[in-house]
């Protein structure tokens, strides 16, 4: 078995803070709302609480475009109101990790400014510079938010910067000593205010392939994809190590890395027992379906291709060490619109999902309004959209052809502003996120999704969660929760989801009946107890037959149950 540590048996919850609550009534989240609602997520059972960047920025990608790593920015509050949330959250027993986004900064920052006033001196090595080819980008690498990385340096020819993500967020150089002591300064900057560690924002990146060399194209703009890059980019563990040696370490921080584009022989050095982070999140679910053309080309995902890849990943993962499980975040769709099919589409179906996410091996982590079963926002206009990523989606939608009905169709499904609008507290006014019209307006289903509406209800989604949550740390079932290896049930059958939790004291097998329709599993296993159960009406709803060496379990449609066998 693996090392235990203190986070194991925790469940993280993601605060988006622009959208979670706002205390002030400027339409903005900020950090005083999150104070507020520390006795909801207590309450709930979470123990760790991750929040999307606070830091200082003009907020071209939401944050994650930094002008200043020390310096909260005043739409979200003070420093003072940090310190007071730190404090708050300390007595609840809740850890708080910051998101560290330090592949760029903002062009706004000082070490920006000052490289652009003069790129050959100290913060121009602060940034990748390089000369172009007559005038024109020096490669042909494509950037996550579409064109190329390569941007023009103002008042320069042939002189360009790189930027991995949009223009506006340009790449620190780490190949520069300096540089990555500057980062190591301020994460233990944080850490000695009390946060418990970090979110490592597309970490990946930071090691480039110093060649700059074009790479063959893969869309008809004559560009590569940024992946394309990585697999050629080595040396990323020599950086990593540095700077959990020189930053994490002596804290003992937590650490979870955004990792895409991995190689999967090197997740031991990523979550092994000398792994460079803690955790990192498993996005083989969210991975399905993808195609390098865009969005327009996506294919649906089933439910039985998420378990496919479920299983696929802690088949290799679990030995290691332990991944996070997420459903869904601040960059992916809602993952109840996304995974569950149209019939499947209500509290059953939800609770079939968190049953199935939450049962799996791995460190739970819920995005805010997962746990009422939050849905995709119905987008009337692409002039709803506020997103940087979603707006390139829609271009590219449109070059290839499709209307402009169409193209809103394409990104309606993707868009990450579906998961961005405000947390659906109430029924009433702006769905008690904010006294003031929100920067990004509500989903309009809040009447009938609310945290509110749900919580005194014993078969609500949320109260589900709430079990599901409860259960790794109960003293019967934590450690089989916690550690038990997962092992498949039933992999042949259609629209079904089984797996084993194999503890040392217990056996938990897992049953999900992805369809509409009744259905019987013959488990060769005589079944002790009905640990979970997504409905709550009279236990008989649990048809269990036993016979000579099993049971036969005969389940309702959209039936979620973890037996203990
Ligand atoms: C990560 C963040 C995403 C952001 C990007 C650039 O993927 O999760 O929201 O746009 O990094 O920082």
């Amino acid at each position: 078995m693996m090392k235990k540590k203190w986070w194991h048996g925790k469940t993280a919850y993601q605060i988006y803070p622009k959208s979670f609550m706002d205390a002030d009534g400027d339409g903005i989240g900020d950090l005083k709302g999150i104070t507020g609602k520390l006795d909801y997520l207590k309450e709930l059972g979470i123990g760790i609480v991750w929040i999307s960047p606070v830091y200082q920025s003009p907020f071209v990608d939401q944050g994650y475009d930094i002008s200043d790593y020390y310096a909260i920015d005043p739409s979200f509050g003070s420093m003072d109101d940090m310190e007071c949330l730190l404090k708050e959250a300390k007595k609840r027993g809740i850890a708080i990790v910051m998101d560290l986004v330090v592949n760029h900064c903002s062009d706004q920052h000082a070490w920006f400014q000052a490289a652009l006033k003069d790129p050959f001196g100290k913060y121009g090595k602060y940034f990748y510079i390089k000369e172009g080819k007559n005038g024109k980008p020096p490669c042909n690498w494509r950037s996550y938010f579409g064109g190329s990385v390569w941007e023009k340096l103002p008042g320069y020819d042939n002189l360009f910067y790189l930027h991995m993500f949009a223009r506006e967020q340009p790449d620190l150089n780490w190949e520069n000593p300096e540089v990555r002591q500057e980062i190591y300064r301020m994460i233990r900057w944080w850490l000695d205010k009390g946060i418990a560690g970090f979110r490592l924002d597309a970490i990946i990146n930071i090691k480039k392939d110093l060649r700059f060399a074009d790479l063959p194209a893969d869309r008809d703009d004559g560009m590569c994809s940024p992946a394309a890059m990585l697999a050629q980019a080595d040396g990323i563990h020599a950086f990593l190590q540095e700077m959990k040696q020189e930053a994490f370490a002596p804290y003992e921080a937590f650490t979870i890395g955004e990792l895409f584009d991995f190689r999967e022989e090197e997740l031991e050095r990523y979550i092994g027992e000398d792994g460079c982070f803690e955790s990192i999140f498993d996005f083989a679910p969210h991975m399905l379906g993808a195609s390098g053309r865009g969005w327009y080309d996506r294919t649906p995902v089933s439910l039985d291709e998420f378990r496919d890849a479920v299983f696929e990943s802690k088949a290799v993962s679990q030995r290691i060490g332990m991944m996070a499980n997420i459903i869904e975040n601040h960059d992916e769709p809602r993952g109840v619109s996304r995974y569950l099919p149209e019939c499947g589409r209500d509290e059953t179906g939800k609770k079939l999902l968190a049953g199935i996410s939450l049962m799996s091996f791995g460190l739970p982590f819920l995005y805010q309004g997962q746990e009422i079963g939050m849905t995709n926002k119905h987008f009337q206009s692409i002039r709803e959209v506020d997103d940087i990523n979603t707006l390139d989606e829609y271009k590219v939608a449109l070059e290839h052809g499709f209307g402009e009905e169409e193209a809103l169709q394409i990104i309606s499904g993707m868009s990450r502003d579906n998961a961005r609008t405000p947390m659906q507290w109430s029924s009433g006014i702006h769905a008690g996120f904010s006294s003031g019209a929100p920067w990004l307006a509500e989903n309009e289903n809040y009447g009938e999704i609310n945290v509110e509406e749900q919580e005194g209800r014993a078969d609500s989604v949320l109260s589900f969660y709430k079990e599901l949550i409860a259960l790794r740390t109960d003293p019967e079932y934590a450690m089989t929760v916690v550690y038990g290896l997962q092992e498949p049930f039933g992999r042949d059958m259609a629209d079904f989801t089984g797996f084993y939790r194999k503890g040392t004291k217990h056996t938990l097998l897992v049953l999900a009946n992805c369809r509409a329709k009744e259905r019987e599993v013959e488990v060769l296993h005589t079944v002790r107890r009905v640990v979970l159960n997504n409905y709550v009406e009279p236990a008989d709803c649990v048809r269990i037959r036993p016979f000579e060496g099993g049971s036969r379990v005969v389940m309702k449609g959209w039936q979620f149950l973890t037996l203990e066998v």
